[in-house]
């Protein structure tokens, strides 16, 4: 019988549909040290892996019966693909089921940034708010501003379609120019630089590579408006932490409201320290319906590589093909 090495347990509606076969589940809530995954993945078949994990050569090499890292989200920059290639191992993961999920914590930064909840909420607890007062608390209007969107995938797109629920003026910048996406929203095609300089609203949808580390740093903040805001849900990496720390210091930008950190999970204390960010812990695709979703396709990923099929998911297999063709 196959075995399964998953690093956390996942939502029940995906362990069930694996349930036949020999599962060794990390029962830890913080994930796994490396020597934890190198041992659990000894002999196993497949290898259910979460963002969190880092899955290098010397996992990948750690079990001759590997056929299968599925990971249990959308990006998959904490595997090391070329070496599952190499070893003939597919790679999977868990693509739109998370768009809208995460398109909706999106605008829920957006709107807590932008009209100061957080320092609201703060302000009732603590027993301060003595009276409604015609400055109290001011923040900046949504509707009919300019939205940038760098990254316009799935993701991107579904933040879009909800800024047109407040009028706003679309801006995006992607790799490859989507006509057919740009005509449905009424937005406009434009390079990064109009974009940083032009939007009241800049949201990262990227995926980590190469080219989008560090994206954002000192030179972008210093063409956004200074009275833009900087949201990331997408991969902390994207934005240099320390110049947007500094660009929220001295008043380059307004704010910034953030799902994904650098050294995740670790967030600077000057970050902490700072009133004009908005944290959140990587909840981009919290919600019960959708980690359920996702840990389904974790398991008919598997599932598919066991039958000796391709993958609903498999994110590997040009790259495959190319390797073994
Ligand atoms: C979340 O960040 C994911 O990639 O699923
Ligand atoms: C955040 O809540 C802010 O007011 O900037």
């Amino acid at each position: 019988m196959e075995q399964i090495y998953i690093t956390r347990r996942l939502p029940d509606e995906g362990l069930r549909i694996l349930k036949k076969y020999d599962l060794d589940i990390y029962e830890g809530d913080i994930p796994p040290s490396k020597k934890e995954i190198l041992q659990g993945v000894q002999e196993k078949d497949a290898l259910i892996s979460l963002l969190t994990d880092p899955i290098d050569k010397d996992i990948i090499d750690a079990s001759p019966k590997l056929k299968i890292i599925a990971n249990y989200a959308a990006g998959v920059d904490n595997i090391d693909i070329s070496r599952a290639t190499q070893k003939g191992i597919l790679v999977t993961n868990t693509p739109g089921v998370l768009t809208e999920t995460t398109a909706d914590l999106t605008w829920a930064l957006i709107l807590t940034i932008a009209r100061r909840i957080i320092h609201g909420d703060d302000m009732m607890r603590q027993r301060k708010f003595l009276g409604w007062s015609p400055k109290l608390l001011l923040g900046a209007d949504i509707y009919k501003k300019t939205l940038g969107i760098i990254g316009l995938g799935e993701i991107g797109y579904a933040v879009a379609r909800r800024a047109k629920g407040f009028d706003m003026s679309i801006l995006y910048h992607n790799r490859i120019r989507d006509k057919k996406k740009e005509k449905k929203l009424g937005a406009s095609f434009v390079d990064l630089e109009t974009l940083l300089a032009d939007s009241d609203f800049i949201t990262l949808h990227v995926p980590l590579t190469a080219e989008t580390y560090h994206l954002i740093g000192r030179n972008e903040f210093k063409m956004m408006k200074k009275s833009a805001y900087l949201i990331n849900t997408s991969r902390g990496k994207c934005v240099h932490e320390s110049a947007l720390i500094k660009a929220l210091s001295k008043g380059w930008i307004q704010g910034a409201a953030l799902d994904v950190f650098e050294h995740e999970p670790d967030v600077s204390s000057q970050l902490v320290e700072l009133p004009n960010v908005v944290l959140a812990p990587h909840i981009g695709s919290a919600s019960r319906e959708t980690r359920g979703k996702m840990a389904i396709m974790v398991a008919e990923n598997v599932l598919a590589a066991f039958r000796g099929e391709i993958p609903p998911n498999c994110v590997n297999l040009d790259a495959l093909k190319k390797e073994f063709k």
